[in-house]
Order: C-alpha cells, then structure tokens, then sequence
C-alpha cells in the first residue's frame, strides 16, 4: 500500500460521514467547449512577469491583485495548522525556522519569495510553506496526444489539496476552495520578449504548468512514494541542499531549455527532493513523454510511440505499469476517453471534454489547462465540481 493510498484513505474516513459512494464516474463529456455550465467557474487573466526585474521586483504587479485572496488562503492554512497542533506552535515555527532557509534556496527563488512576503504583507515563512506545500498534495492528471496531422496537444487539470480541512457544509475542500481565485496565466519576458508562459498560482514562484511556445509543452504531477517527500524535504531543513525543488526545476527548464531534447535531460537527470512525473510534449511527431523519476533517476521514460498504435501519454499519480489504487482510479476513464474520442479527432476542444468527466474532474480540480505548442497556445479555466461529485 502506497503513501497516496494511505491519504485517500484517510480523506475517505474524514469525508464519508458526510456522504457518497465511490467511485463516482460518468459517461465521456461532449460538447464542453468552449467552457460553459456549472462546471466552468471562470476565465484566469493573464500577467507578464518581466525577467529583467530584479527578483525581488518581479512579482509586484501579481501581489497587487491578488494579495487579499493570498492572505485568506494563508489564514486557511494556519487555522488547519492551528487545528493539529492547537495553541499556533506549529506557525510559530514555520515563522522562526523557515526564513532562516530563503538565502540557501538557488537564485532566483529566494529572492522572489522575499519580494512576495515583502509585496503581500505574509511572514516570510508562511509564503516558504506555501511554496514548499505545492509540493506535497498535489494530485492530476496530464496528457500528451498527437493527432494524425503531427499536431502535439497538451492538456491537465491540476487536483490541489486533498486532505486539506474538508467542509462539511460545503462538501468541498477548503484549500481547494481558496486557490481558484489565486490561478493566474503568466507571460514570463525577456528583452519585452516572451520566453515561456504557465499557468501558476499568485504567490508561488516554481511552475507546474507552461509552455515555451513553439518548443516544447510541460507539466508535472506528484510522484508518492515512502522514500519521498518528507525525506528529501527533511534532508533539505537539515542542511543537505544539493538536491532540486522539483517545480524549481520545471520553471529552469521551462527558462533555459531550448529543445525538447534538452528538457528531456535535464528533467531526467537533475537530483530531486522527491520523486515526480514530468510530462512533456515536443514540436514535432513523435515528441511525447512521461519520465518518471526517483530522487536521483530517471527510472522509466514512456514515449509517444505511433508505429505501436501509441499516440498519447497520460499520467495521473501512479507508475503507468502498475495498477491504481482502486478507490482513486482516475487513470481508466481518461483512457476511455481518449480511446473513443479517436486520433483524429483530438484537439484542444476533446481534450477539454476527457478533462471535464469525472472523476477526471473532481472536488480538488482547481483548474484544467490546454496547450497547442506549434501556436504557442496557453489557455486555462477555473473549476467547479458540483454534486455529486468524488472528493478526489
Ligand atoms: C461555502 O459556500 C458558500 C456558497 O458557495 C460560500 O459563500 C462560503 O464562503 C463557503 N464557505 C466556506 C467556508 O468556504
Ligand atoms: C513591448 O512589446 C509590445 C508588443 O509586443 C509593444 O507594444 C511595446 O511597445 C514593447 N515595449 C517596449 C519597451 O519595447
Ligand atoms: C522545434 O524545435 C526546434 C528546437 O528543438 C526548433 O529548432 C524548430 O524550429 C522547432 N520547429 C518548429 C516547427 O517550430
Ligand atoms: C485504450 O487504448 C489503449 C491502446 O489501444 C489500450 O492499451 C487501453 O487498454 C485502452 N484503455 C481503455 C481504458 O480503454
Ligand atoms: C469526430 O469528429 C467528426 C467531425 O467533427 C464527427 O462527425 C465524428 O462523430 C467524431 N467521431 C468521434 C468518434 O467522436
């Protein structure tokens, strides 16, 4: 039994009570886009994050908007915190220990989340956990299909915040809840040039989502694992720093690399503090992977493959040769979907469609992103799930 099944399970005792009989799936979505109805909550604007600034600058013009709903999500945080460990000792730790830890986080992340703290108001430490939390309860879902012209599409919903403070009232996650107002699109520039866009969350500084247009498309999904997170994460606060974040890595490459080949090694030999699955997609046929990584390795890469009818890739949170744990099987129905949806007729549109059917979407889904590289296209919509819809 794997360390994500131990959270689904303990997030089924704290939400059964309240009702629902798992799985809950559904027939494949049609006719979902352009985004409509109770699943679309909202269109994400976009910002330009201007790589010329000095990093303590650059962030300015997102805190700006933002700040009200970062400092709410930050307060939701402290009151699960508070809710564990009663008495604030727990944030009061976070406040004391983690800026002690900014100055040893490689450039230019420190100081972006210096100017983030120092913009929005949050202690310092409470914006390094926000940073560091991403890394923990994430669990999506990303594909990578070429249809049969050679065209590469890219597309995910990203499930944040399982196990984090279940409403009863609502029948949401609380977390879940706060981040959808703080899902921005971002145009990182160069020389007023664009260098590559993501879709991010106001006030975390790795990425999870983007595009270097014309290149290269690339996601990651969270890897569990015992010898994870917690591991890497502690052996980073005791002082072993030489080892990357793995969003940090995603948001280098995403900045530096200049081919999908490139990405492809970088992404599969870095050293990492945990384990993940990159999924990146090229610009030509044939251009389409899932490298899932241990700490130090690359253990598997799985490739877009047309000559063995392969022509897609699609990751949630477990290994693609194994099973997924039952209770949490979002793997099956986006096959399902991509199977009957047929190679010719994948775009953007049908890809929106297997990402709109549950459980592909589900209570944490706060937003589906869809990425065409050869048009250097990024488009993303906030989620809703509404009942019944599974928790997770
Ligand atoms: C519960 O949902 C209502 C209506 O959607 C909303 O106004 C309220 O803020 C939510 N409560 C919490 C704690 O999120
Ligand atoms: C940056 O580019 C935009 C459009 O691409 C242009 O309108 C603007 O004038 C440019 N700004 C500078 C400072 O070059
Ligand atoms: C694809 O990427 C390569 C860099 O790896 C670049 O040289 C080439 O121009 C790109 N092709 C297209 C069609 O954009
Ligand atoms: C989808 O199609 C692939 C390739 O033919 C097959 O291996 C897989 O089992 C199918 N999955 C589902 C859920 O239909
Ligand atoms: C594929 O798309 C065509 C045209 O949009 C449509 O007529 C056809 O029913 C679709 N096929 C499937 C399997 O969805």
């Amino acid at each position: 039994m794997g360390y994500l099944d131990c959270l689904i399970l303990a997030a089924l005792l704290t939400v059964t009570s309240t009702q629902f009989v798992p799985p809950y799936t559904e027939e494949c979505r049609t006719g979902m886009y352009p985004p409509n109805g109770p699943t679309f909550k909202g269109p994400v604007s976009w910002y330009t994050v201007d790589l010329d600034l000095p990093p303590i600058k650059r962030w300015t013009p997102v805190i700006a908007d933002k700040k009200s709903y970062l400092v709410s999500m930050i307060q939701a945080i402290r009151d699960l915190a508070d809710a564990f460990v009663p008495s604030g000792k727990l944030i009061e730790l976070v406040d004391i220990t983690l800026p002690l830890m900014v100055d040893s986080l490689p450039s230019p992340f420190g100081d972006e989340i210096k100017g983030i703290a120092a913009d929005s108001g949050v202690p310092l430490g409470e914006v390094v956990l926000f940073n560091i939390f991403y890394e923990v309860f994430t669990v999506c879902t990303s594909v990578v299909a070429e249809d049969d012209k050679g065209n590469l599409f890219h597309g995910r919903n990203l499930d944040f915040g399982l196990f984090m403070g279940w409403d009863v009232k609502n029948k949401s996650w609380t977390i879940s809840e706060k981040l959808k107002p703080l899902v921005v699109n971002l145009d990182f520039k160069r020389n007023n040039q664009t260098v590559f866009k993501s879709t991010n969350f106001a006030g975390y500084v790795g990425m999870l989502t983007g595009i270097k247009p014309n290149i290269f498309t690339l996601t990651m999904n969270e890897r569990f694992s015992l010898d994870g997170g917690y591991i890497g994460i502690l052996e980073w606060i005791l002082g072993q720093r030489d080892a990357m974040w793995m969003s940090f890595l995603t948001r280098s490459v995403l900045e530096h690399a200049n081919s999908y080949e490139e990405a492809k090694s970088q992404l599969a030999q870095t050293k990492l503090l945990a384990p993940a699955y990159f999924i990146l997609g090229g610009n030509q046929t044939g251009q389409g992977c899932i490298i899932t990584r241990s700490r130090v390795l690359s253990i598997d890469i799985l490739e877009i493959d047309l000559k063995q009818g392969r022509w897609y890739v699609l990751e949630t949170n477990y290994d693609h040769w194994k099973e997924p744990f039952f209770l949490d099987d979002r793997r099956t129905p986006a096959m399902k979907c991509m199977n009957q949806t047929a190679q010719s007729n994948i775009s953007l549109s049908t890809l929106y469609d297997m990402l709109s059917t549950k459980p592909v979407l589900n209570k944490l889904t706060t937003y589906t992103t869809l990425m065409q590289v050869s048009k250097g296209k990024l488009e993303s919509y906030i989620r809703d799930c509404p009942n019944p819809c599974m928790p997770w």
